[in-house]
């Protein structure tokens, strides 16, 4: 490790919540390099992306410009990675001219539906470029997760609540979406109805998932991101807990998705694929 280059890093999204922590991440590791940051935010332009991070001088100016910063991580020597936080309107596109450059995206912006992914995943293919798509980055999300597969094997009923803060812009939740396809392909169906339900109020009872799994989304200034999935049985709850207090808490599986997608050859879902 320590003979080879630095990985370059470009981010996409640099001036925002996560994008900052990445910029901080990033010039923290001593097996990659900040090559760019990008943000559309006109406040930010020119601005030095480790001054905006809180980290001090990084002598990477932010750019709005997203093309000529891919088409210069794709001269890099090393393999360039894209690590986008940016919004769900605009993530597809920018996946795709990555891909197109041969620069690795590491994307942690949620709101991607089945079929970008799996359009994605095909344009992957083709091109034989690694690219992860993580809708958590935290490890106790994925412990979290692995517990609900087991519960589900027992209980018949369940339903996920997610919470965040109330900029997030996606409902519901990437995490959540997962959690539910996760339990739907244990092959069963939940939630039987045991009475006729009227709904008094659209959307009471949450949305419907997968094999009848309800997601319900909570958004509050002074959330980060919570999790809960209740199982529920005759006599019994089993609650299943995550809570975000600080950011840092992505960035051990964001580093590790940086490297890893460098040796991958096609597109890869979910963090527990690569731990
Ligand atoms: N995968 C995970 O573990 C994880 C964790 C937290 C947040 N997220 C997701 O990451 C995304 C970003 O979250 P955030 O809290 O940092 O949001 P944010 O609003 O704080 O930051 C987004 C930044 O992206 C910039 N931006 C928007 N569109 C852009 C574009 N097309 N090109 C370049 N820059 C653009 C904005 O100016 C802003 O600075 C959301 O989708 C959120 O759900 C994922």
């Amino acid at each position: 490790m320590a003979n080879q280059s630095p990985i370059p890093v470009v981010v996409n999204g640099a001036g925002g919540k996560m994008g900052r922590e990445v910029i901080k991440a990033v010039a923290g590791a001593p097996d990659m390099t900040l090559l760019g940051a990008i943000d559309l935010n006109p406040e930010l332009l020119n601005k030095d992306a480790g001054e905006v991070a809180g980290c001090g001088p990084l002598e990477v100016p932010i750019t709005n410009q997203f093309e000529p910063m891919l088409a210069m991580a794709a001269q890099e020597k090393v393999l360039g990675v894209m690590v986008d936080f940016t919004h769900p309107k605009t993530v597809y596109d920018s996946v795709r001219s990555a891909i197109a450059y041969g620069v690795r995206p590491v994307v942690g912006t949620t709101g991607l539906s089945v079929e970008q992914i799996q359009d994605l995943a095909e344009f992957a293919e083709k091109a034989s470029t690694g690219c992860l798509i993580i809708p958590n980055f935290s490890i106790g999300m994925v412990l979290l997760q692995q517990a609900a597969i087991q519960a589900s094997k027992y209980f018949d009923h369940v339903e996920i609540i997610e919470l965040h803060h109330n900029q997030k812009a996606d409902a519901p939740s990437g995490t959540a979406i997962q959690t539910a396809q996760m339990l739907a392909e244990m092959g069963k169906s939940f939630n039987p109805p045991s009475v006729a339900e009227e709904e008094k109020l659209a959307g009471a009872r949450g949305s419907v998932a997968n094999e009848g799994i309800r997601i319900h989304s909570v958004r509050l200034p002074g959330l980060i991101a919570h999790q809960e999935v209740m199982f529920g049985a005759p006599g019994q709850i089993y609650t299943l807990r995550h809570d975000t207090s600080d950011r840092a808490c992505y960035m051990p599986g964001v580093l590790l998705s940086i490297r890893k997608v460098t040796q991958l050859k096609s597109l890869v879902y979910g963090l527990e694929k690569i731990l």
